[in-house]
């Protein structure tokens, strides 16, 4: 049988996982939800929610990945006899993501290369259009829109063809670094602007308004976000996890990982916000795609000449976000193939199911950017059932609106609820306990874990997916 490689360095596996964390949900996600939630309430609640449940479901699934050694379908299935279908939720999940996450990371490779052809004055650059105009071209237009798209995906097989080492490592262990150096010089700009420190104040001032009127509202949004941001349920981490030395001190490794995405969320807030604040744009301008899309682009136009510069670095830094995100979704069906295949004694054969996987996920990406947010007049399943009502259900609004809806709705919090109940009751947390301990740290915070993963983070979940049904069901 062939050997499976993993990780060359834990610098390179923290890399990856970072990568896999910070992404279009950090960046464009977080700042708007913390402005909009309460300021610095909401970021507490976010860091109790995430040491409550983020960062017990990211070391069961680091500890399964490594325990069993093998991709998410087989670890369930080598662990359990209940949820051993749960492993199966995962390759699916991880597919209709990898599905319209392409066409939002499509919509951000078209703004960079706008950014680069107004630095040259090129006719493909913004040539005096606002960010509105270019967006709405850009959704209304389905072939550039999926031309974009299709881009996104194959730079994502490229690199997911590259192998675990040569290729996952190699691109978040240079990607990384770089997305935080280019992130810093957008926030020195951003917080220099004037007016700027009323973006300031909208993410970070605590404001108990909103927690006052809706806390359970927030606090979905707060869960909805750090599970999603975390990039939990969805065999990514177990995946990874599975390629990680046995040397290395998981609990700590999983601390890490959290900490550098929500450090990323906050930072983001300071490129992104300040800037919006000093261009004059309203609230409402901060929340949806327009922000990324229309706001920012804006801002970027109004700063002059030297506007594309940070253009390019801020959509340059959120393509690479984005990119360390799709890898590892892409690989969690890979794997599973790859380690099928080596386990038969046949070849691994990672470039068939890279493009297997790329072409389902590619036809989803193709209907999600022809559907263009559901203005292009394409077909929508469930649409006409709500043809009458007064308010149609969020979900069948457009295709990204659907397949976020079974995929980031519904299936990844089912199978966070499986896995804990699976970890706390079936397997027991001493699985988990024996795992962290291979590499001869003591697991001093078992105690904790025990309890948060036999009844705190299940409970959690299953509000957070009462959450989401609601969202998408507008119940
Ligand atoms: N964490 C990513 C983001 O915040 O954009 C999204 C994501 C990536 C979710 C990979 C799940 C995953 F496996």
């Amino acid at each position: 049988m062939e050997e499976r490689k993993g990780f060359k360095s834990n610098f390179g596996f923290l890399m990856a996982a970072i990568g896999s964390a910070v992404g279009l949900g950090n960046i464009w996600g977080f700042p708007y939800k913390m402005g909009k939630g309460g300021g610095f309430a909401f970021l507490l609640l976010y860091i109790l929610l995430s040491m409550v449940c983020g960062l017990i479901l990211m070391l069961s699934e680091l500890s399964l990945g490594r325990r069993t050694g093998s991709n998410s379908v087989s670890a369930y299935n080598a662990v359990s006899k209940r949820f051993k279908w749960v492993g199966w939720l995962t390759p699916i999940t991880a597919t209709l993501i990898l599905a319209f996450y392409s066409a939002l990371g499509g919509y951000c490779v078209k703004y960079l290369v706008v950014n680069i052809g107004s630095l040259f004055g090129a006719e493909w650059g913004a040539n005096g259009l606002d960010g509105a105009t270019i967006f709405a071209e850009l959704i209304g237009n389905q072939m550039e829109s999926v031309i974009y798209g299709g881009v996104f995906l194959l730079i994502t097989m490229l690199i997911v063809l590259g192998g675990v080492s040569g290729g996952i490592e190699r691109f978040c262990s240079v990607g990384m670094p770089a997305l935080f150096v280019m992130l810093l010089i957008v926030i020195a700009r951003s917080c220099t602007l004037p007016g700027a420190v009323e973006g300031l104040k909208f993410m970070y001032a605590p404001n108990f308004e909103p927690l006052k009127e809706d806390f359970l509202g927030v606090l979905k949004t707060a869960g909805g976000q750090m599970f999603f941001s975390l990039s939990l349920s969805i065999g990514a981490l177990i995946t990874y996890g599975s390629y990680v030395d046995k040397k290395q001190n998981l609990v700590k490794n999983t601390v890490i990982i959290a900490s550098a995405g929500a450090a990323v969320g906050l930072l983001a807030g300071m490129a992104v916000l300040p800037a919006a604040f000093a261009l004059g744009a309203p609230e409402d301008a901060m929340k949806g795609p327009s922000l990324l899309f229309v706001t920012l682009q804006d801002v970027f136009e109004g700063m002059g000449r030297i506007g594309p510069v940070f253009g390019i670095l801020f959509y340059g830094l959120v393509v690479l976000a984005a990119i360390s995100s799709s890898v590892s979704l892409l690989e969690v069906p890979v794997a599973y193939f790859v380690d099928r295949n080596r386990k038969k004694g046949k070849s691994e054969r990672r470039w068939l199911y890279a493009l297997l996987t790329m072409v389902v996920s590619g036809i989803l990406c193709t209907v999600t950017c022809a559907d263009g947010l559901g203005g292009n007049g394409l077909w929508i399943p469930f649409q006409r059932f709500f043809a009458g009502a007064e308010k149609m259900p969020a979900f069948c609004e457009s295709w990204l609106n659907l397949l976020d809806m079974i995929s980031e709705g519904l299936l990844m919090p089912l199978c966070g609820i499986c896995t804990c109940l699976m970890i706390g009751w079936e397997i027991k947390p001493e699985f988990v306990r024996a795992e962290v301990e291979t590499s001869g740290d003591r697991f001093t915070v078992y105690g904790f874990y025990r309890f948060c993963v036999r009844y705190i983070t299940p409970l959690i979940m299953l509000f957070i997916l009462w959450g989401q049904i609601k969202d998408f069901f507008n119940i």
